[in-house]
This record gives C-alpha cells, sequence and structure tokens, in this order.
C-alpha cells in the first residue's frame, strides 16, 4: 500500500499570498505545503507536492502518479473550468481523488461554477482557503481503501 499522497496545483497559485489576498488569503502556497504535510505526517504519510502554470505538465503529472499515490489533491485553478485533459486524465488514477479550492465558487462568478474536475472528484472541499488541503489529506488518509 502507498504511502505517499501527491498535491498537484495549477496556474497562479505560486502566486498565492500576493494574488488578490482578499479572496485567496494572505497564506503562501509553502505555507500551504505545510498544512497539508503535517496532517500527511501525523497519520504516516508522506507528501509529493507540485504547482505548475503548464496543462500538460499537470496531466503528466497525473499520468505518472496514477498507479503509485495513495490518493491525489488537485486544485486545478483556472484549468478547472476549461480543462478535458485535466479530466480524462483524472479517471484514471487508482485512488482517491479530491478537488479542492482556496475560494467557494459558488459565491464567486456564474462561470466558475462550472468545473470539468468535479465529476471525476470523490470530494469536493472549497471555501477553507489553505486548511482544504490539510482536509483533503485527511480525507485520503482515513479513506476506506486505506483503512484496509
Ligand atoms: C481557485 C478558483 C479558480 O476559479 C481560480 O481560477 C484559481 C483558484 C481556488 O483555489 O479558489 O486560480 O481554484
Amino acid at each position: 500500500m502507498s504511502r505517499v499522497i501527491a498535491v498537484l496545483n495549477g496556474p497562479n497559485l505560486n502566486l498565492l499570498g500576493e494574488r488578490e489576498p482578499d479572496i485567496y488569503g494572505h497564506a503562501t502556497l509553502p505555507e500551504a505545503e505545510a498544512l497539508a504535510s503535517e496532517a500527511a505526517q501525523r497519520a504516516g504519510y508522506a507528501l509529493d507536492f507540485r504547482q505548475s502554470n503548464h496543462e500538460g505538465v499537470l496531466v503528466d503529472a497525473i499520468q505518472e502518479l496514477r498507479k503509485t499515490v495513495a490518493g491525489l489533491v488537485i486544485n486545478p485553478a483556472g484549468f478547472t473550468h476549461t480543462s478535458v485533459a485535466i479530466h480524462d486524465a483524472l479517471t484514471t488514477v487508482r485512488g482517491p481523488v479530491v478537488e479542492v479550492h482556496l475560494s467557494n465558487l459558488h459565491r464567486r462568478e456564474e462561470w466558475r461554477r462550472i468545473s470539468q474536475v468535479s465529476t471525476v472528484a470523490d470530494c469536493v472541499i472549497m471555501g477553507c482557503g489553505v486548511r482544504g488541503y490539510a482536509l483533503a489529506v485527511d480525507y485520503i488518509t482515513s479513506s476506506p481503501a486505506e483503512r484496509g
């Protein structure tokens, strides 16, 4: 059984903390990683945390990780609303898939309510800021396959 949880982040999330802090908060991506990493370590897992501004790089990462991780957390950022390629790649992931958004998409523009990813996610967490990453890790470490 894998003891690694992957967390993938899409475009512009490298700017977390300075990008629209009224919407996304003041915490940085390394701070989000630290929260997720603490949650993983508490349950005896390691974290593979990545960010890319490129759709193909995210698809490659999903393909690389799809059979080897205990679960996959993804905040596809802007690609959430557009990417059939990320949707399709996520259908091949063996373990649980958790979609995370820092902001509550239902409180924002109408077009943000459409996610290409939600139909392939086991769990969607939004509006909890960077704490959402730790909640996503908790979901995976306590999922039935991991308790198995
Ligand atoms: C986001 C929401 C997306 O609509 C947006 O494009 C992002 C971040 C979030 O975490 O709230 O970049 O995924």
